[in-house]
């Protein structure tokens, strides 16, 4: 694990960008496992501007998203297609057919759980990137998640419902279902870029580096990633004891 430790929120969202921007200039048509939640969203603003000065084209990168609620319809503004649209695909040259979210609109969720499983395995992702619960979850895969599951259909631990309430009128409007990438699709990623940002990730991030690999908590699964990079600010390192702003563990 190489982790890199940035002053806050913003210089962490520009080193988390330039490493992507990196990536896309070293292989224009690389395939791009995309996250949400508030931890990304100032590396996403990065890589539009990237895209408007011209240093940068998504026009022949595919996507694929960790995962999307259940219950909500794609234009409810906390869906994650809503959010993928409005922090970045809306303001890049990315082809629509190039985007992949897991559907969630029919009846049969296990079904389009399996399909989207499919596709992920057709389509290995060069790079992942991933944010944490304070649970240790990565996509929805909650604790006592399978590590070695696939793409499925996950019931909402109560503690994210809680955290995710604060994007939601109240806890009960939070759906309780998701479909979400398994751990075993995330890990078959060449290579991962997780950000964990603020004071209320500095416990997850100390369990993913430190704790005992276990389905207690998901994230710690990542230790054995033969390529992660984790990018934290000083607020979420502070549980590391991190002597200099680079720490390969
Ligand atoms: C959600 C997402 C995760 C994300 C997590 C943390 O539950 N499904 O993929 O990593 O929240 O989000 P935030 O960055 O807002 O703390």
């Amino acid at each position: 694990m190489q982790i890199y430790k940035y002053k806050d929120y913003d210089a962490a969202s520009n080193a988390a960008a330039n490493l992507v921007i990196q990536e896309i200039i070293k292989k224009p048509n690389m395939i791009l496992g995309l996250a949400t939640g508030v931890s990304p969203i100032g590396l996403y603003q990065n890589l539009v501007k990237a895209y408007e000065n011209d240093i940068i084209s998504f026009k022949k990168i595919k996507t694929f998203n960790l995962d999307e609620y259940v219950g909500i319809n794609n234009d409810h503004p906390q869906s994650y297609h809503y959010f993928m649209n409005h922090y970045l695909f809306d303001y890049v040259d990315i082809l629509p057919e190039n985007i992949n979210i897991p559907a969630t609109d029919k009846k049969n969720i296990e079904e389009l759980a399996e399909e989207y499983n499919i596709k992920l395995f057709g389509n290995q992702r060069d790079l992942q990137i991933l944010g944490i619960g304070k649970n240790g979850h990565i996509g929805f895969n909650e604790p006592g998640s399978q590590l070695g599951g696939q793409t499925y259909k996950v019931k909402l631990d109560e503690q994210t419902r809680k955290d995710n309430s604060r994007y939601f009128n109240s806890i009960d409007e939070v759906p309780k279902y998701a479909i979400t990438m398994g751990i075993k699709n995330i890990m078959y990623s060449k290579k991962i870029l997780l950000i964990a940002l603020g004071e209320s990730k500095a416990e997850a991030v100390y369990k993913m580096v430190h704790g005992i690999v276990s389905d207690d908590f998901p994230a710690s699964i990542l230790q054995l990633h033969p390529d992660i990079t984790i990018i934290v600010d000083e607020a979420a390192a502070s549980k590391l004891n991190m002597k200099s702003d680079h720490l390969v563990f």
